[in-house]
């Protein structure tokens, strides 16, 4: 009587344990299953620090999977209105380096201050307008905030949103 009492014991505990591990378990998947996949997370937001940029000098990093430039103006070449926007004096421009007429991903030549897209010719200025070609229009400007002499890109700020008024 005593053994059959204990083997049961034994045995009642031990399906509890298995209950209580299958439920954590559950639970861990069910979390997994809630919370945004890791490649979501990590391309969210994109912090760029433009401190070091020359004046005429682009930088080209990518956001979501997209090549997106920064140039630093250089003193001879205009701020343009509704593109380009000052950071301690300092004049900017930024964009998705994506040609609005097919997609190609055109080429910066700093010394004619131009994006040339080799698929079809388009032309596009230092601040992303286009100047000939087939594209219809400006390259875009992605969602960014300014923090002191960081870019984040994912965050609409203030002057994202000047810009795009103005666009
Ligand atoms: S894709 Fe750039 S000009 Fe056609």
């Amino acid at each position: 009587m005593e053994e059959n009492v204990n083997r049961r014991d034994f045995l009642g505990m031990s399906l509890a344990a298995i209950a209580a591990v299958g439920a954590a378990a559950s639970l861990v998947a069910m979390k997994k299953s809630w919370d945004p996949l890791p490649s979501v997370v990590a391309g969210g937001f994109t912090s760029v620090d433009i401190s070091q940029l020359a004046a005429g000098e682009l930088k080209t990093f990518e956001w979501r999977g997209q090549p997106v430039y920064v140039i630093k103006k250089a003193s001879d070449d205009p701020k343009v209105e509704g593109r380009d926007f000052e950071i301690n004096g300092e004049v900017y421009s930024v964009g998705l380096q994506v040609c609005t007429h097919l997609g190609c991903i055109p080429q910066y030549f700093a010394d004619k201050k131009e994006f040339v897209c080799a698929c079809h010719g388009g032309v596009f200025s230092s601040s992303g307008k286009n100047m000939s070609g087939p594209p219809p229009r400006p390259m875009d400007i992605p969602p960014f905030n300014i923090d002191g002499t960081k870019l984040v890109f994912g965050e609409e700020g203030e002057v994202y949103k000047q810009l795009i008024a103005k666009a």
